[in-house]
């Protein structure tokens, strides 16, 4: 279902995903990236991106949110924002457009750069579990 987010919510949630940056371990790439969520039951949810030694084991920030999650609770992702360290919006990978959609659906709202979108306009024609029935 549509659920409508204010602008106060977006600044909530951009702030989380502020916050969550300046946890991030990235001294490889030395480019933080924090990721927040808006849950249907109303908590937020949020991430970072944890590198490894092994670079491409890297976690991006979406991977640590989808964690945090489940980690407390479940339920669904409403709404998303996602920044980097100058605390703009960073466009989320096409493998954690693919994580963040199981969680969300096509309706979940994201904030990029262009402005608003849902998951389907960002991930068009996606892999979802109805796929495997
Ligand atoms: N990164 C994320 O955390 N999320 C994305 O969607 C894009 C990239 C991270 C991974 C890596 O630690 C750093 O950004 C540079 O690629």
């Amino acid at each position: 279902m549509k659920q409508e987010i204010t602008a106060e919510q977006w600044k909530t949630l951009q702030e989380a995903a502020y916050a969550a940056m300046k946890l991030s371990y990235s001294p490889y790439s030395h480019f933080p990236v924090g990721a927040a969520a808006l849950t249907d039951d109303g908590r937020i949810v949020s991430g970072a991106n944890i590198e490894n030694a092994s670079y491409g084991l890297t976690l991006c920030a979406e991977c640590s949110l989808v964690s945090d999650l489940i980690r407390t609770g479940g339920g669904r992702l409403v709404a998303f924002a996602c920044v980097d360290s100058n605390g703009d919006p960073c466009s989320p990978c096409g493998r954690c457009r693919q994580i963040l959609s199981e969680h969300g659906g096509p309706d979940m709202l994201l904030q990029m750069a262009e402005g608003v979108m849902t998951m389907a306009e960002v991930l068009p024609g996606m892999f979802t579990p109805q796929d495997l029935v």
